[in-house]
């Protein structure tokens, strides 16, 4: 039972507000025996002509608002607001039971049934490294991305691949002077790298080289974008192998994408674009580019042609809307890009609204902070180099598998190397994810491998290893087969301990929501690290497989495993794994 959703039905019935609204407002008090829910009174006070705490006393003789409880809440009065406090036996049943039917899968809905939610992310440029800035689009997308398919939207995952632009006649100049297939295969982003390095270097010989070079670079562009066979093979070729090797990197941390529609691909249809801003009279001459003024909305002009004709970025990004609502009519299309582009895609969508696309409203850019090192010297590279993720989750992992496997030697070497690099891989790669979010995403990030790793801190290692433990107990407690799922029994969990649990559990279906609404997987970050929390007081304070009553022990196993699912279901919308033994 969704008690809060009572709560606001009965709430509707006796002050004629809105439903919405009263959800909107209901919180939970900050302490724990003050009650599950309260209700502010401040918005009546208006409409009633009366001090907010003497509403609440009026309503809380209402009988309306204990309906459908069959005695299963008490309410308060506490000045302006109003308590309800659900009996505890009542509620740890329902819990209980509505997370064992829902398994690992508990916080998901249907809310979002036949809407198309195109979430964008990651969109690395290709024949560049993937470096760990790269990691928090492509962490927070996919996660967002979970959380919306979990929410029964009908996700499309975009990867809007910077295909396009003058670089590509410069690095098939290069790759023509100074290519080498060998290196090519072994390692195409390094080498295309190099030579996209060395283009420049070169230029700066002089300035009649600089001028040859720059010369054939523009002359290539041209020709690719006429489409001629040898530069489009040669662009498709780099595309091809820095494809692969985003891919490779993609696999390993689990993520998938529909659509790796780039920049190239929505050039075409620039030349619609700039008609349709023609006949809207948008388009306005500027120095010899042309640009969508938008002074009304308070940004620069939005550059959509420059003087020497070629388009650009935004334009593509004009084009590239307009296509994703003739296809997939989205109910939202959510960019998740750094806050630097801000400014980028509000006059993007301030282009669409002036042109008459509402749906421009629905389109929301997700930026997120910037990602630094506690203490640089903890990663050795060169002054100025990237940190290239897949060596960034290397190291991740090996300093992982340190602490598993001294772990394991303190229980007398319990773990294969197999295991350990298995389990090393699982844990070191949820540390990565979990430190991107685990904070707000507009926060910039520390990183820190201590902090990271850190077993008991607020982080990924512990929040698996709860998980871990829980499954341990379970399988003692099914070895010594004295498990019954008896969710009568659930009403035993009245305990302190315990009642934090079972709180803490019927929270994580609200966050889940309040996270997709906020774009702010933080959220259930937050609340399954309070549950896991919560879970290792009460086992630390309570016995379970040796409990008093046999009733207690049944419930008490009932509670592990409920939050063992709870924990998987979050950690799984986060982009996390687990391991059933560390
Ligand atoms: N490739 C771009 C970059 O690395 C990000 C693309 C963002 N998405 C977009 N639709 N403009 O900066």
């Amino acid at each position: 039972m969704d008690y809060k959703d009572l709560i606001a039905s009965n709430l509707h019935e006796c002050t004629g507000l809105d439903k919405e609204q009263i959800l909107g407002l209901i919180e939970i008090p900050p302490k724990l025996e003050m009650g599950d829910y309260a209700f502010p009174c401040f918005v009546l006070a208006k409409t009633l002509h009366k001090a907010p705490p003497m509403i609440a006393n009026e309503l809380m003789a209402s009988e309306e608002l204990v309906k459908g409880f069959d005695g299963a809440v008490t309410v308060d009065a506490a000045g302006p607001y109003i308590n309800f406090k659900i009996d505890r036996g009542v509620l740890a049943r329902n819990v209980l039971t509505e997370i064992y039917e829902a398994e690992d899968h508990y916080g998901d809905r249907n809310i979002g049934e036949g809407k198309n939610v195109i979430i964008e992310f990651s969109s690395p440029n290709i024949a560049k490294p993937f470096h760990v800035g790269h990691a928090f689009t492509t962490i927070l997308g996919n996660s967002l991305s979970n959380i919306y398919s979990r929410l029964g939207y009908n996700v499309i995952r975009f990867n809007h691949l910077g295909d396009y632009g003058t670089q590509f006649g410069k690095l098939i100049t290069a790759y023509r002077l100074w290519g080498d297939e060998a290196a090519m295969q072994e390692n195409p982003i390094d080498e295309l790298t190099r030579i996209y390095v060395k283009f420049h270097d070169e230029c700066k010989v002089s300035p009649e080289k600089e001028k040859e070079l720059e010369d054939t670079a523009r002359d290539n562009f041209r020709k690719l974008e006429e489409g001629e066979a040898e530069e489009v093979a040669l662009w498709q070729r780099f595309r091809d192998l820095s494809l692969q090797v985003f891919e490779k990197t993609y696999n390993r941390m689990g993520i998938k994408f529909d659509n790796y529609n780039g920049e190239s691909f929505y050039s075409p249809m620039i030349p619609s674009v700039v008609k349709m801003l023609e006949d809207k009279g948008l388009l306005e001459e500027s120095e010899g580019a042309k640009v969508v003024k938008l002074d009304d909305e308070g940004l620069p002009p939005c550059l959509v042609v420059k003087s020497d004709g070629t388009t650009i970025y935004a334009s593509r990004d004009l084009a590239a809307v307009l296509y994703r609502h003739e296809e997939y009519n989205f109910y939202k299309n959510i960019y998740v890009v750094g806050l630097p582009q801000q400014l980028h895609f509000r006059q993007v969508f301030a282009v669409l609204k002036k042109a008459g696309y509402d749906f421009a409203d629905d389109c929301v850019h997700v930026g997120f902070g910037l990602l630094k090192f506690k203490d640089n010297r903890a990663f050795s590279t060169r002054a100025g180099n990237i940190i290239k993720l897949d060596e960034f989750l290397d190291k991740t992992t090996e300093k992982t598998a340190e602490i598993i496997r001294k772990n394991s030697e303190l229980r007398g070497g319990d773990m294969t190397d197999e295991q350990i690099a298995e389990v090393s891989e699982v844990v070191g790669l949820g540390a990565v994810t979990y430190t991107y979010l685990k904070s707000g995403r507009e926060k910039d990030i520390y990183f820190d491998w201590d902090d990271m790793l850190d077993f008991e801190g607020d982080t990924a290692p512990y929040l698996i290893y709860t998980y871990a433990r829980i499954k341990s107990i379970l399988r003692k407690a099914h070895d010594a087969d004295i498990i019954n799922d008896d969710f009568n029994l659930a009403s035993e969990l009245t305990a302190e301990d315990e009642y934090a649990v079972i709180r803490s559990l019927a929270d994580f279906k609200d966050a889940v929501v309040k996270a997709a609404e906020s774009y702010e997987p933080f959220m259930i970050s937050r609340q399954i690290s309070l549950i896991a929390r919560n879970f290792n007081r009460f086992y630390n304070n309570s016995r379970i497989i040796n409990a008093d009553t046999q009733e207690s022990r049944e419930a008490r196993l009932m509670l592990c495993k409920a939050v063992s699912y709870c924990l998987k279901s979050g950690l799984d919308m986060l982009g996390i794994g687990v391991v059933e033994k560390m």
